[in-house]
């Protein structure tokens, strides 16, 4: 690790991205951050911006600039970002800090953003717009996302010759009316092409690296529809509970916090078809037209569940936690069937599951392919391919084989590409830093869509509301097992077999 004279930054401007995108990025870069006080700055945001500095993926113009209302002294800010990064590069850590400087001010008074604004003209040494790229990264609650960018937009806005990119963190809305008010808010002030919205397992290797499995492998491309897959299951598995978030959770649920957004968005990816080009919006107009083809999602396709306390007590139930409404029935756990009416995938069931305080954290996609038609072999169990993002990346087959020796049993057996073993050497990215990167390049294929997110509401709303309007009592699981009982009687009922 260490940060080379010149940026790599330059090196990795996609070939999609027109040439005046590219041109303006040698003029003055600056990533404001917004709520540079909270979590996720701490957590995410700033590790991300220090794991690209360190790798020099950063422009070698660009400056940090921390925004939010907390008086916090440059010194104490610095110590904060930097209890959050872990590297044994104490000197690129230092120049990193060196580039983060932090304002404090608030999210709805225009006295405030004319001060970032006379703050930022400072960092960038010229009033002049011209050339000049600005990333304001909103790591904001919901609540303040539309004042802080209609603030942003009239006060801190580059004018001609300027780029203005804003990003913006789940969750958009709560359902279709909600986000479709944030959206035209939104679009009052801001072109959708400066809009990025972060999912960040679009940012994530596996998920990234789906699209190259599919399309430049001539085996998957034959195989990858109705006539050979027989169901597909995609796995969210978390090993701990709402941990203190619980006030934030409770207002939103699994389905919201993990379903809606991150397992529908890889679903997209591995049922679209072919894009024509590798740009960002061929790529998303084969997303949506997936979504189109979905219809609503209904409660008899669902399974919902809510954890309780572990068997030793040890660990507390979701109602436990103090943050929580009392007698609340907010769902930890979801199941849901997902049927894609198009000529590749009709009848195929794309089940979806996701839970907090399961056995294990674990999150795979499971492609179960036919039986064998005429088959010869009694004990034949199907084909799987399991693409497994998270831990210990890896995509493996099971297929049968012939026990080795003088047996004539068959054995189920893999072939395995474990990231760790095959590139043992390999950096994988954080996936902010991944979609922090996309952003700075001016590329959009890894960000939600505006009419991506309005398909998307329109398969959840009308569960949602029900679920919320007839308060469906979740089946409750035990914190530390496999989740709602049901649920495995649920994905057998939509095909999948075990081996
Ligand atoms: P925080 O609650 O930590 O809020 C960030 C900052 O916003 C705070 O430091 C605070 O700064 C300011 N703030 C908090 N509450 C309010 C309020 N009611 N009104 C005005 N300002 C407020 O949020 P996170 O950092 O956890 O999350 C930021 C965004 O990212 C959210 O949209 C969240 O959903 C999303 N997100 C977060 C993840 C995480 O792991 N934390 C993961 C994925 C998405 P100050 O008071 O100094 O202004
Ligand atoms: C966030 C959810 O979007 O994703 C969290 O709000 C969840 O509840 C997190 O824990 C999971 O992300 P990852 O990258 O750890 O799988």
């Amino acid at each position: 690790m260490g940060c080379s004279p010149s940026s790599r930054f330059e090196q990795v401007l996609p070939t999609t991205v027109p040439e005046t995108t590219r041109m303006s990025e040698s003029g003055p870069t600056t990533i404001v951050v917004l709520g540079a006080s909270g979590d996720l700055a701490f957590k995410k945001t700033y590790p991300a911006l220090f794991g690209l500095f360190a790798n020099s993926f950063l422009p070698q113009t660009v400056k940090i600039v921390g925004y939010a209302r907390s008086a916090i002294a440059l010194p104490d800010f610095r110590a904060r970002v930097s209890s959050k990064i872990k590297t044994t590069d104490q000197a690129a850590l230092d120049k990193f800090l060196q580039l983060c400087t932090y304002v404090s001010g608030k999210y709805d008074d225009a006295p405030s953003f004319q001060n970032l604004n006379a703050f930022l003209e400072d960092v960038e040494g010229t009033k002049d717009p011209k050339g000049k790229t600005r990333v304001f990264y909103m790591a904001l609650p919901p609540s303040v996302f539309i004042p802080a960018s209609t603030g942003l937009k009239h006060w801190c806005y580059l004018g001609e010759g300027g780029k203005n990119r804003l990003v913006v963190e789940k969750p958009f809305g709560k359902d279709l009316a909600s986000s479709q008010e944030l959206g035209t808010a939104l679009a009052a002030n801001w072109k959708e092409e400066e809009i990025y919205r972060i999912d960040h397992y679009l940012g994530k290797e596996m998920v990234k690296s789906l699209m190259v499995l599919r399309f430049a492998n001539v085996l998957f491309g034959a195989i990858w529809n109705r006539n050979h897959i027989n169901n597909v299951q995609i796995t969210f598995k978390e090993k701990f509970g709402t941990d203190g978030r619980g006030g934030y959770f409770d207002e939103f649920g699994i389905i919201r916090d993990i379903m809606q957004n991150h397992l529908l968005q890889v679903l997209t990816i591995l049922a679209m078809d072919r894009p024509v080009t590798l740009s960002a919006e061929d790529v998303r107009n084969e997303k949506v037209k997936v979504l189109r083809a979905i219809k609503p999602l209904t409660l008899d396709e669902t399974i919902l569940g809510q954890y309780t306390a572990s068997a030793d007590k040890k660990e507390p139930g979701y109602l436990d936690d103090p943050t929580v409404p009392h007698g609340s029935t907010t769902p930890t756990y979801a199941a849901a069937v997902f049927k894609i009416h198009n000529e590749r995938w009709e009848g195929v069931p794309f089940i979806l599951k996701c839970g907090k305080a399961l056995e294990e954290s674990k999150v795979e996609i499971r492609v179960q392919f036919n039986d064998v038609a005429g088959n010869l072999y009694p004990s034949t169990v199907r084909n799987e391919l399991v693409i497994r993002l998270q831990p210990k990346e890896a995509v493996y087959m099971k297929l049968m084989n012939k026990e080795p020796g003088l047996s004539t049993d068959l054995h189920v057996t893999e072939l395995d590409l474990s990231y760790e073993k095959r590139y043992k050497d390999a950096k994988i990215p954080d996936a902010y830093e991944s979609l922090i990167l996309d952003c700075l390049k001016g590329d959009h294929s890894n960000f939600v869509r505006d009419d991506e997110l309005e398909l998307a509401w329109k398969i959840f709303t009308p569960l949602l509301h029900k679920i919320e309007g007839e308060k469906i009592q979740p089946e409750l699981y035990q914190y530390g097992s496999r989740g709602p009982a049901a649920a495995q009687e649920f994905i057998e009922r939509h095909g999948f077999q075990r081996d």
